[in-house]
Order: C-alpha cells, then structure tokens, then sequence
C-alpha cells in the first residue's frame, strides 16, 4: 500500500526552517508561484509548504498541496493572537474548528455564515486533532517548555489585529453569534473550508505570539524569531514521529 502523504504547511519560513533540516531526501518543486518540499520526516511521505499569508494565499497553497501534490492529510503550524481571557502569549492553541470573523454577506445569509455551505464553522479532524494535542504536550515537554495548551474555536480573517478595542468587539460580536473564539489570525478556516471541499482531515495548532492589542505589532516579529520557530519544531516532529509508529 502507498503510505499516505501528510502535508505540513507553515505559515512562517521561521516555523519551515527546521523542518527543512531535518528533511530526508529532499526534492524542490515550484508551482503556482510558491516553493514545495517533497521528501520524508521519520520515514513518512510529507510535503512541506508555506501558507502565505490571508486566507486566499493559504486557499492557493493548500488546493496546490491536494491537486498537484498528492496531500491526504495536513497540519498547520502558525502562530496567533490571543483573543479569549487566559489565553496568554506562550501558550498553544489546538484548533477544534474554524470561523471567519470577516464573513458579512447579511442580509442575505446570516453572519458569518458561509454563502451557500450553510454552516458558519468548519471542524477539524477530531481524531487528528487529539493526535496533535497529544504531540503538542509531549514535544513541548521535551523541550522543557511546558506552555498551557488550549483546544477551542479560532477565528480568521484578512486583518492584522492589533489594538485592544478591535480585540474585544471582535470577539464580543462573535460570541453573541455564538462563536466564542480563544484567538485570531489570518488563513485557518480558508485552509479548513478547502480540507472541506476535498474531504481531506486536517488539524491546526497555533502558538500565542501577542494578545491582538495595542503592542501586537511588537510582540509579533519578536516572538516568531525567538520562540515560535522552536515550538512548531518541537510540535510537528513529534506529530509525525507519533503517526510513523
Ligand atoms: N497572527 C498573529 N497575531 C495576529 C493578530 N494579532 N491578528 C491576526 N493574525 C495574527
């Protein structure tokens, strides 16, 4: 049997970078304007590809990723902003489902919800998802960080969120919708409502590098350089490690 091919896709070259060290066999392959990896992690088949960033460039990389390369299952890695109280820079978030907090096409259909699917959140795997929970802890132990980790609702949306009253009518206006979410950022639920259409399982974890508030644009470039890099490392090798066995 051909050993399925897992696709990891990073939203950082900082987050892809260890990942390429330790790629085995390594192969280019340049398509749709974007680099791919192609080789093996722990033995397994994987693909590695940067997102880019908002939720079309991710849509981009991830129908490439199942069309021309094969994917049957992808990870994301990427880092967040903290929306939800207690979910502080340095902790992790699981995803369990993803919601689009710039979706608005009201009155026509209700908002937030996604014109003609009916439903305003995409899922994720749940069996995949426990894996990278699971991963998540024990790579981050391994490292001797133990970060507080998360499993909710994130929300995406074409929009860098940095000031703390755009923060909190964000997530205020979400969570009377019903969407409470535990954080923001930019290409989650394109990349899930594409994993949808190809009923391809995906899971996504996202480090906290700010709080979406008025210092977010510094917290950010400093927390990818220092600490997210060696989290997604951490996280993603241990993910596969787990899968190959
Ligand atoms: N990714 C990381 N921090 C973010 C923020 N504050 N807003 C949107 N995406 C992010």
């Amino acid at each position: 049997m051909t050993p399925v091919t897992t696709a990891v896709l990073s939203a950082l070259a900082e987050e892809q970078r260890g990942l390429l060290e330790r790629l085995q066999r390594p192969q280019r392959v340049n398509r749709a304007g974007r680099e791919f990896w192609l080789g093996e992690l722990h033995g397994t088949p994987v693909v590695l590809a940067l997102s880019r960033i908002g939720k079309v460039a991710a849509a981009t990389t991830t129908t490439t990723l199942i069309e021309a390369f094969g994917a049957q299952r992808l990870v994301f890695t990427g880092v967040a902003g903290g929306i939800a109280p207690g979910v502080q820079v340095g902790d992790v978030v699981v995803a369990q489902a993803f919601v689009q907090h710039d979706m608005d096409a009201s009155p026509l259909f209700p908002r937030y919800q996604i014109p003609l699917y009916g439903r305003e959140r995409f899922a994720c795997d749940a069996v995949m998802s426990e894996a990278l929970l699971a991963a998540t802890r024990a790579g981050l132990s391994h490292l001797g960080l133990p970060a507080t980790v998360h499993h909710g609702l994130i929300a995406s949306g074409d929009r860098f969120v940095s000031a703390a009253e755009e923060a909190r009518q964000l997530r205020a206006a979400l969570s009377e919708a019903g969407h409470a979410p535990l954080a923001v950022e930019m290409e989650g639920a394109a990349v899930a409502q594409v994993c949808h259409d190809y009923a391809i399982p995906y899971a996504a974890v996202r480090t906290i590098s700010d709080r979406a508030d008025d210092t977010a644009h510094v917290d950010f470039p400093k927390f990818v350089t220092e600490v997210a890099s060696r989290y997604a490392l951490a996280i993603i090798d241990e993910f596969v490690r787990r899968m190959t066995k």
